[in-house]
């Protein structure tokens, strides 16, 4: 009953966690707006949606920042109000920070900080104006602690908390609620889809991902999560991320001493 006729705009929809979030919304009976680059995916995904009057295709670029003001005026004409924004694309990074160009650094913190940042901004007055609203931005375990290889995707990550932590106390009063997700390990593509130093595509699957929970799943989790509106959303903690999260909580010594020899890949 929650999600029915809710109006919900899910960035990063045409693969993964957004894919299947968009589908379980919709399911649930929500009102589903679908964003990414890839057109034709999110095409073929509300393909077999058959309540033509459920879903609207927004294509979008997140790190286009100059579009973000009118895609969001887009998407708010579409039904004259946004119920959730559940702000989910992003890029992953594979390389050591010294072999890393200056444009790709810009690049994933453009689409994963000030693309959710941004589209989040975007969205704020209207939902300060009805009175109500739910941004969920989903971030990582890497946004909790930093790990080799990561560098500036972990920092993203971090940005990403730091925004929404402070958003949250601002819109509190507002009838906003920001449920901040932190998925481990769910199995889509985002190691394959990772980028190189150079900006190219790392292109393998990830043992983690490969073993972590499944996308659907996740998206139920999430579901749950913003319906309790849990601060915070956790899915798909393997045991050794668990205990990295406890470590760098209270032992942050110990845990910097793991990672210089802790094999990621
Ligand atoms: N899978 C995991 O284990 C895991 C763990 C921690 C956090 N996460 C986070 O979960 C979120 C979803 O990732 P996923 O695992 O579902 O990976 P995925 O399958 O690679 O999906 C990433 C999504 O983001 C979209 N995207 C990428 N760049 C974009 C841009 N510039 N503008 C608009 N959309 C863009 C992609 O669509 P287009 O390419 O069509 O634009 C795609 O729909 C990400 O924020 C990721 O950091 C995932």
């Amino acid at each position: 009953m929650f999600w029915k006729n809710k109006i919900c705009w899910i960035t990063g929809a045409s693969s993964g966690i957004g894919e299947a979030l968009a589908q379980k919304l919709y399911d649930a009976g929500a009102r589903v707006i679908v964003s990414a680059r890839s057109e034709n995916k999110l095409k073929s995904l509300c393909s077999s949606w058959e309540d033509r009057e459920r879903w609207y295709i927004l294509p979008l670029d997140v790190a286009d920042h100059d579009n973000l003001a009118s895609a969001a005026a887009d998407a708010l004409k579409h039904w004259g109000r946004i119920d959730a924004l559940i702000n989910n694309a992003g890029v992953s990074q594979r390389s050591l920070a010294a072999d890393t160009d200056f444009s790709v650094m810009k690049n994933i913190m453009d689409i994963n900080y000030l693309g959710s940042a941004g589209l989040a901004r975007e969205v704020l007055p209207s939902m300060i104006e009805q009175g109500s609203g739910i941004i969920a931005p989903v971030s990582s375990v890497a946004g909790k602690f930093s790990t080799p290889l990561r560098t500036t995707y972990s920092a993203s990550k971090m940005a990403l908390q730091g925004f929404y932590d402070g958003l949250r106390a601002e819109v509190h009063d507002k009838g906003i609620q920001v449920n901040f997700i932190v998925p481990g390990f769910v199995r889509t593509n985002i190691s394959i889809n990772a980028m190189d130093g150079k900006g190219g595509k790392h292109g393998e699957m990830d043992p983690n991902q490969e073993s972590g929970i499944s996308p659907e799943n996740a998206a139920l989790i999430i579901m749950k999560g913003i319906e309790k509106n849990k601060l915070e959303i956790t899915m798909g903690i393997a045991p050794k991320v668990r205990l990295a999260l406890f470590l760098s909580r209270n032992f942050p010594g110990i845990l910097a001493r793991m990672l210089r020899t802790a094999e990621v890949k």
